[in-house]
């Protein structure tokens, strides 16, 4: 078995790098100060940290606001002297959250993104990045001296400062003029891929502009082309490579070699590859086999099922109280007694029939298996509304998501409006209309209904929060058919005694909220987000949640992706039907954070990582992207049924790490039927075969293999099992003992 191995490098990252100067620690400090631009600042006293890494990783937990970071560069002539063009000093400086200037030995630079005091106000640009280039012979630059680069940051909300990149300092080079790009054709028919090298400097640039195809599951070179070129200012060279004819599985290297020096520069990508089969068209019963709910709230759960429609829904035992609508397969209801509900599940069409059984447990923990929906924030940011919303519950309908478990709309920030009313209550602003409607029509095509509030007086985008106001926001969303609630720390920073390190301080708003909750008439999924602070997970269940974010906010980075992902180790022993840990929403698709969404920056095989990790987390599953704009590889990442059972399966164990060196990471999860799943992780750069015996393990020495992402069995293996797993690829398959 094969997978993809990919090196993924953005648009951004082809630089070739000469001679560089790192800049691995800096001076930092945080408040606002000029004077911390002035070369002359005494800064000896302040904290050293590391670079990239967040502030909230070195000992700065929680801070949001503004900060320096002071970097001391001695740049030795040889640096100008060893290159070939002399012409700039380039300064990187990476990703820094959320907003920052730049000053060279106190002279402003450049800016990203917008700081309060700005006209125009805050605007983030945590995920751009930018680089400065400086006239070598600038009378700024000390050659052969130090020089200060102060950067003022300014965070406006969850992680801070410098994050992602590696800052450093070198000489513009004929190379760093070409940047190429790739992306898939717009003609889908060939499947076709297009690719740019574009000069950006205002000098002609030669060199051979050079293709080659890898096919990555026989591990050979399928073709190579080499084309001369010189390129003018902003002039681009473009082709065209198709995938070749029954080769899925490929990666194209894309390299400029600059005729002067010989230096190069590459990006390595994959087109999107499928792997998921077509469900048939016999009728399929997904999702997951028991659902909680508390006595006397309303039951609203929709069976998941694919096939030829139309499909036909029953259920035979269904308890007294609830129904079952035979034309959607939405089962609505209460029930008044406790119990485990046993009864099984009838889907008919006209080809055939399917049944399962199913299970209601009617008691006091809900999210038996882990939330599966989608969640505004991760595309549209605080410019969610109702319309958009609408726009991707429709798309999870008709696409077919509700028909693999996907259930739960919620609305992240951004919906309150700026005053509550005389009552004191919550309102929604002009972007929500009519909760309750928006409710209704949710609920009647089956779907669930989540919203986001903070402890805090401010959420962390600035909207009002529920602080002394939680039991009538609780009300509040229960009348409007609220069945999740996303619960923010945020500004209640400001709220909570910071020389308080008691656990209870902690606990307090979550107990507050928790209490209001249970006092609605109806279940209310409780999802505590607080970034993980005082080990969360160890305490979450203690105020009723049922999820709990274990960090801080995710980004469609690998960086992000595998830096949270993989650290989901301590969490472990504290996934449990009911309680899970929560890494984030997921970044697949069309994500961006507001107006603009961008296609995620995680490669195909990253990506296949990314869901498979989750699910070998039991991590509550949220689709952060647009729905409306989902694209056929995304539709089939997230539509994998035997995957998704992986998440959803009843025993709800987290999976284990069982093994990692500096290529592979193995992870293996438990399930309900005695079967184990295994992910094999390739987090280096080249793909590799990782062989494994399974008596190192505590597995019987004789093993079936199921491959779960192409769903075929693919051998019984005595002792041993190889596989080869893509650069950021998975493979992932579930084994039994025979
Ligand atoms: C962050 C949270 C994000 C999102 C955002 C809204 O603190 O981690 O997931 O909810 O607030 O402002």
């Amino acid at each position: 078995m094969k997978y993809l191995p990919v090196v993924f490098l953005s648009f951004f990252c082809s630089i070739a790098t000469a001679q560089n100067i790192e800049m691995t620690t800096a001076k930092f400090i945080t408040g606002d100060n000029v004077i911390y631009s002035y070369p002359s600042t005494d800064d000896l006293p302040w904290q050293e940290v590391k670079v990239p890494s967040q502030w909230e990783m070195q000992g700065h937990d929680g801070y949001d606001g503004y900060a320096w970071y002071r970097f001391h560069v001695i740049i030795p002539e040889s640096l100008k002297n060893n290159s070939l063009w002399k012409d700039s000093l380039r300064i990187f400086l990476g990703k820094i959250d959320d907003v920052y200037a730049v000053y060279f030995n106190a002279i402003k630079i450049g800016q990203l993104g917008s700081f309060p005091e700005d006209k125009g106000g805050y605007k983030t640009a945590w995920s751009e990045e930018k680089e400065y280039h400086i006239a070598s012979n600038s009378p700024f630059i000390k050659w052969k001296g130090e020089n200060i680069i102060s950067v003022r940051v300014y965070d406006g909300g969850g992680g801070g400062g410098m994050y992602n990149g590696q800052p450093f300092i070198n000489m513009l080079d004929l190379i760093d003029g070409i940047k190429i790009s790739a992306q898939p054709a717009a003609n889908k028919a060939t499947n076709a891929q297009q690719v740019s090298f574009k000069n950006s400097f205002a000098r002609n640039i030669s060199g051979r502009c050079t293709i080659s195809c890898f096919d990555e599951e026989d591990q050979e070179v399928l073709s190579r082309t080499e084309t001369k070129v010189t390129l003018k200012q902003n002039e681009s060279k473009v082709f065209y490579p198709a995938v070749p004819k029954g080769k899925d599985h490929i990666t194209y290297t894309y390299t400029f070699i600059e005729s002067n020096t010989n230096k190069t520069v590459s990006l390595k990508s994959t087109p999107p590859y499928i792997l998921t089969p077509a469900p048939a068209a016999t009728p399929k019963i997904n999702g997951a086999s028991i659902f909680g709910v508390r006595p006397n709230s309303p039951v609203l759960y929709k069976i998941a099922a694919t096939g030829k429609k139309p499909l036909q829904y029953s259920v035979e035992n269904l308890p007294e109280g609830l129904t079952v609508n035979p034309a959607n397969g939405v089962i609505t209801g209460k029930l008044s007694r406790k119990g485990d509900y046993k009864m099984t599940v009838v889907v008919k069409n006209s080809l055939n029939e399917a049944k399962r059984d199913f299970t209601i447990s009617c008691g006091d923990v809900l999210a038996l298996t882990p939330p599966m929906g989608w969640n505004s924030w991760n595309c549209w940011g605080l410019s969610v509304s109702d319309e958009r919303l609408k726009s991707s519950a429709k798309a999870l309908m008709d696409k077919g998501l509700a028909d693999h478990g996907w259930s739960y709309m919620n609305i992240d920030d951004g919906w309150e409006a700026a005053a509550r009313n005389a009552a004191g209550e919550i309102v929604t602003n002009e972007k929500f209309p009519d909760m309750k409607k928006l409710g209704d029509w949710l609920h009647g095509n089956g779907i669930k209904f989540g919203i986001y509030s903070s402890p805090g007086t401010k959420t962390c985008g600035g909207y009002l929060g529920s602080y002394q106001h939680e039991l009538q926001d609780a009300t509040t969303y229960a009348n409007w058919g609220i069945d999740y609630l996303k619960y923010d720390w945020c500004s209640y920073d400001d709220i909570h005694d910071a020389k308080d390190t008691s656990l209870a301080s902690y606990k307090k708003p979550y107990e507050v909220m928790q209490d209001a909750l249970q006092k609605q008439n109806r279940d209310i999924v409780y999802s505590l987000c607080q970034y993980g602070m005082k080990n969360v997970w160890e305490w979450g269940a203690d105020v009723n949640g049922n999820c709990w974010r274990t960090t801080g906010d995710i980004r469609d980075s690998w960086e992000s992706l595998s830096s949270i992902g993989f650290s989901q180790t301590k969490q472990y022993p504290f996934a449990k039907p009911g309680r899970w840990n929560d890494p984030d929403m997921m970044i697949v698709g069309q994500v961006g954070w507001g107006d603009h969404l961008h296609q995620t920056g995680l490669t195909p095989d990253e990506q296949y990582t990314h869901v498979s990790l989750w699910c070998m987390l039991s991590a509550p599953l949220l689709i952060g992207c647009d729905l409306s704009k989902l694209d056929d590889f995304t539709l089939n990442l997230l539509t994998n049924d035997e995957v998704i059972a992986i998440d959803q399966d009843p025993l709800g164990k987290q999976a284990k790490l069982v093994f990692k060196n500096e290529t592979f990471q193995m992870w293996l999860k438990e399930l309900e039927d005695g079967t184990k799943a295994l992910a094999i992780f390739n987090t280096s750069e080249k793909s590799d075969v990782m062989r494994l015996r399974w008596s190192e393990y505590g597995l019987g020495t004789k093993q079936k293999v199921r491959d779960l992402w192409r769903q075929k069995d693919i051998g019984s293996f005595d002792t041993m099992f190889a596989s080869t797993v893509a650069s950021h690829g998975v493979t992932l398959i579930k084994i039994s003992s025979y």
